[in-house]
């Protein structure tokens, strides 16, 4: 309408949400992790992605300006991070689980997803059964990393901090495969022909907004009725179809 000053001039300092800094939504995330968070985008934080820009479309409905600030995953997941109040909430493709319950507080779920298996297509190896004896790269603190774990036992796993150091390492020969959330892996598909995904794997992981335990409640709530605006309206089918097509 034609009286919504509101919608691009964020006013409400949000002192009832107990923000880190007053009038933004400051969010913890470990970066790049395409199409969730990588550099690049137009909102003035200097990131983008689907979590970026669903939380930019949040932000706007709690008028609150977005800020980014890029952090280990691993601290995130743990609770260490959003515990020392660095960030307002955590946005970082996490995966909601009965672990990180303990030291975390949850959104409503926001995005499904599966683990998968990317390879260089001349590796000879075609399942999770096919790497004893090879070496294979997970994200440090991740459903990626547990996974591995459990189901590849032969593999030796090694832990990196982030897909930034991933995707060099199997471009470089220094690890055999990467295994990780199947929407990342197929980023690096699309990028580069000499790798593909072999397997999928429907580990029914939803993905989260992360908030310290018991210390963010009215914020929680005020995301999560955002959230629900933006499945009502068709925004958040918009910012989906961005990043996520058939
Ligand atoms: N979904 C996985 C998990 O929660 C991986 C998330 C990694 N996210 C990131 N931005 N690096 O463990």
């Amino acid at each position: 309408g034609g009286n919504d000053a509101g919608d691009d001039a964020p006013a409400s300092s949000g002192d009832e949400y107990g923000l880190v800094e007053a009038g933004s939504l400051t969010i913890c995330s470990d970066i790049p992790y395409a199409p969730f968070e990588f550099e690049g985008g137009d909102n003035g934080t200097g990131y983008t992605g689907f979590d970026i820009d669903l939380l930019d479309a949040i932000a706007k409905k709690l008028d609150l300006k977005l800020a980014v600030q890029d952090v280990g995953f691993d601290a995130l997941q743990s609770g260490t991070t959003l515990a020392s109040g660095t960030c307002d909430l955590g946005a970082s493709a996490m995966t909601i689980t009965d672990e990180r319950k303990a030291n975390l507080d949850f959104s409503d779920p926001y995005y499904d997803s599966l683990q998968s298996l990317l390879v260089r297509t001349d590796s000879g190896i075609e399942s999770i059964d096919d790497l004893d004896g090879k070496i294979v790269g997970v994200q440090q603190g991740t459903t990626g990393e547990s996974y591995a774990a459990e189901k590849a036992p032969g593999a030796e796993l090694l832990q990196l901090p982030s897909d930034g150091e991933l995707w060099p390492a199997i471009q470089a020969g220094t690890i055999d495969a990467i295994l990780q959330d199947q929407p990342v892996n197929l980023e690096h598909e699309k990028a580069d022909s000499t790798y593909k995904i072999v397997e999928e794997y429907n580990t029914d992981e939803q993905y989260g907004f992360a908030f310290a335990k018991g210390e963010k409640q009215a914020l929680l709530e005020a995301v999560n009725s955002a959230l629900q605006e933006l499945r009502d309206s068709g925004e958040y089918d918009t910012i989906y179809d961005t990043y996520f097509t058939a």
